[in-house]
């Protein structure tokens, strides 16, 4: 984590669990963090937005304003998703959907959201 002073940095799911723990060390590197998530976390050295990340609109919102707020993005840290945990063999279709097909659509929402503003 080197080398990210000054950088923007969006972190999905920052404000609790590895994302928050992510966002700790990227703040001691320097680096300006912006958490995008359902919880509001926000701290001396992080700022959060309020922001269900598989809302197109929301999301195309928040990247807009973290960028007039903060500066443009630098680095996107795709780490919001959920977890249905089970052994393999007993995980249910609608489980394999929801973590598969859900995760995906949730890290792709603000790396599409930042290319098309
Ligand atoms: N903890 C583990 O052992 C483990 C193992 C493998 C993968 N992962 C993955 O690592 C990531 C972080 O795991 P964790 O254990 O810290 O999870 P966590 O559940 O503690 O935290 C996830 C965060 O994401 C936020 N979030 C969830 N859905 C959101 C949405 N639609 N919009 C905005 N924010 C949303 C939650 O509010 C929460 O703050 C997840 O993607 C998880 O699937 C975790």
């Amino acid at each position: 984590m080197r080398g990210l002073r000054d950088k923007v940095v969006i972190v999905t799911g920052g404000a609790r669990g590895i994302g928050a723990a992510l966002c700790d060390r990227l703040a001691e590197e320097g680096a300006r963090v912006a958490i995008f998530d359902l919880l509001l976390s926000d701290s001396a050295v992080t700022r959060t937005w309020q922001v269900d990340i598989t809302d197109h609109r929301a999301v195309a919102d928040a990247v807009a304003d973290v960028e007039s707020a903060i500066g443009p993005i630098d680095v996107l840290i795709n780490n919001a998703g959920l977890n249905r945990p089970a052994a393999f063999i007993s995980t249910q279709p609608a489980d394999w959907r929801l973590m598969i097909g859900e995760q995906l659509y949730r890290a792709a929402q603000p790396c599409i959201m930042r290319w098309r503003l």
